[in-house]
């Protein structure tokens, strides 16, 4: 069974899989080009994302626009999107049950989409698509390959908040992504 786009957004938009349901205020679905190479993905949405249902709007947001330029890349060339679709209370990680209760909303996505290149967002994230014990300080910027696709990881925006010395690091994680789309085409 495979979904639309307009049937995943309707059933994330319905979707009551977790608890995170009784306290999102709107689930966010990914948004960017549908036929986009290279799909973000980060962790969970945040407050100012819960409040406009779209990723990645709030300071992080920001950010991550300032770097994606830096690098010649535009967010609405990607597609971005998170494992979680509701945000958890407080920002706190998100839960196994929860990863797990929502993950079908991504593999919808993934499949409908097919990237040639995964980006994770943080920890979080490389540690539920890439591997379990996927160390995101030592292994950002290496390569894994799955079927027809790429997958890397860097660091999420928000650790480039709280430690501004990593927008180098992740910027050249970019530089590398950047190059590597052009070797695939
Ligand atoms: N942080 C995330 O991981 N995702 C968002 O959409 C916004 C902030």
């Amino acid at each position: 069974m495979q979904y639309t786009w307009d049937e995943i957004e309707q059933h994330v938009a319905a979707c009551t899989r977790c608890p995170l349901s009784r306290t999102r205020h709107l689930p966010v679905m990914g948004r960017g080009d549908h036929q986009a190479d290279i799909m973000l993905i980060a962790e969970a949405p945040g407050g100012q994302e819960d409040e406009q249902g779209v990723p990645f709007v709030g300071k992080s947001g920001e950010l991550l626009d300032r770097l994606l330029q830096d690098c010649g890349l535009y967010r609405k060339e990607l597609y971005i999107t998170n494992i979680l679709k509701c945000h958890p209370p407080g920002n706190r990680d998100p839960q196994a049950e929860e990863k797990e209760a929502c993950f079908p909303w991504l593999k919808y996505e993934t499949f409908l989409l097919k990237p040639k290149i995964i980006v994770c967002l943080g920890r979080v994230a490389a540690q539920r698509i890439i591997s379990a014990d996927f160390k995101i300080t030592r292994q950002h910027g290496t390569w894994t390959y799955r079927k027809n696709c790429a997958l890397t990881a860097t660091y999420h925006p928000s650790a480039i908040l709280r430690d501004p010395s990593k927008y180098e690091e992740v910027k050249q994680d970019f530089e590398e992504i950047v190059r590597k789309r052009a070797k695939l085409d």
